[in-house]
């Protein structure tokens, strides 16, 4: 191995986000990804195989929505991204107004009005044989999608059977949950056993056994006419501080807190908070009905103000898609 080859390569220097270039040949229209320096159809988007994002989850990411035009909450969402390279010591090659840039480039090359739109640092390629995280190159990429539902409105309107499994969220002792992760195989697992048990989704639960976060998405209920939702062993969601806000907005009290399972599955209310999807009604919890079955008033009266605030511009950045 060469000196340059061993020396550490995670420099801060900051490369220029490169000029947007198109190729009019190509079809962008199911999602535009920005993979090594390049704008490239979805499909056609490819990782470096031997990337420690793809081999150890060794990464961070962040998904920003786009809703009729306009981002909403890009700031906080790159906030949150930056935040979480910071705590994993990985270093972004492009600063942040370039990242803004590369973004919007996603969604216009593909022309989305709505798009799930989703930025990546991973650690990146080690030297042959090298295991000094330190040694790798830190790498961005990006793309834009159309918008995608964890409950599609349709289904939304019954409401989803959420299971509460018995499988723990790996514990933030292990794996810090306020950084954005991969580390989704207790997910997975916990949807295979919701998926057993007749439940459309799955909410894991922390190492006191209490109601943590599921994939995807926050947790909230409503017990004894107060909005709560786990705070400590998740991702601090930034549909879950919008839900904060809107309860605020409406005068409902809204707070973090510990809820076992079975306060759970007697709540008043319980609904799902998430970028891919908004604020989602969860009707039954273990197939039980929650309250009588349907949506409740508060979630709906959240869901309904959480769109409108969006048609209003509120929290929204407009793309340029001239
Ligand atoms: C584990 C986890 N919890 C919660 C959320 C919800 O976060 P946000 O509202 O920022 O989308 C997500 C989003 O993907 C997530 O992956």
């Amino acid at each position: 191995m060469s000196g340059q080859e061993n020396s550490l390569v995670n420099s801060t220097t900051r490369t220029q986000a490169p000029t947007p270039q198109q190729d009019s040949r190509l079809d962008y229209s199911a999602g535009t990804a920005f993979v090594e320096e390049c704008y490239v159809p979805i499909r056609k988007a490819c990782l470096p195989l031997l990337d420690w994002g793809f081999l150890r989850s060794d990464a961070t990411y962040d998904v920003v929505h786009v809703w009729k035009g306009r981002f909403f909450r890009l700031q906080d969402h790159l906030d949150r991204f930056e935040r979480s390279v910071t705590k994993l010591r990985l270093t972004l090659p492009y600063a942040r107004d370039d990242i803004g840039r590369i973004l919007c480039h996603c969604v216009r090359l593909s022309g989305l009005r709505d798009a799930y739109v989703e930025m990546i640092c991973t650690r990146g390629v080690a030297p042959f044989g090298s295991r000094d995280p330190r040694q790798c190159r830190n790498r961005f990429f990006a793309f834009a999608i159309p918008f995608v539902w964890i409950v599609d409105p349709e289904r939304q309107q019954r409401g989803i059977n959420l299971t509460v499994s018995s499988v723990v969220r790996i514990p933030p002792q292990s794996v810090d949950p306020t950084v954005k992760n991969y580390h989704w195989g207790d997910f997975t697992r916990g949807l295979f056993e919701a998926f057993g048990r007749g439940g459309d989704t799955v909410v894991l639960v922390d190492l006191e056994g209490n109601v943590s976060e599921g994939p995807g998405f926050n947790v909230f209920a409503v017990i004894k006419a107060e909005v709560v939702t786990p705070g400590h062993t998740v991702l601090q969601g930034i549909t879950q501080r919008t839900m904060q806000e809107l309860c605020t907005e409406i005068g409902i009290p809204c707070r973090a807190a510990t809820i076992s399972p079975a306060e759970l599955s007697q709540a008043e209310e319980v609904f799902l908070s998430s970028t891919a999807g908004g604020v989602m009604p969860a009707t039954r919890v273990n197939g039980q009905p929650i309250g009588d079955g349907n949506p409740g008033p508060v979630t709906l009266q959240l869901r309904d103000r959480y769109w409108r605030r969006h048609e209003e511009g509120w929290h929204g950045t407009p793309i340029d898609y001239d």
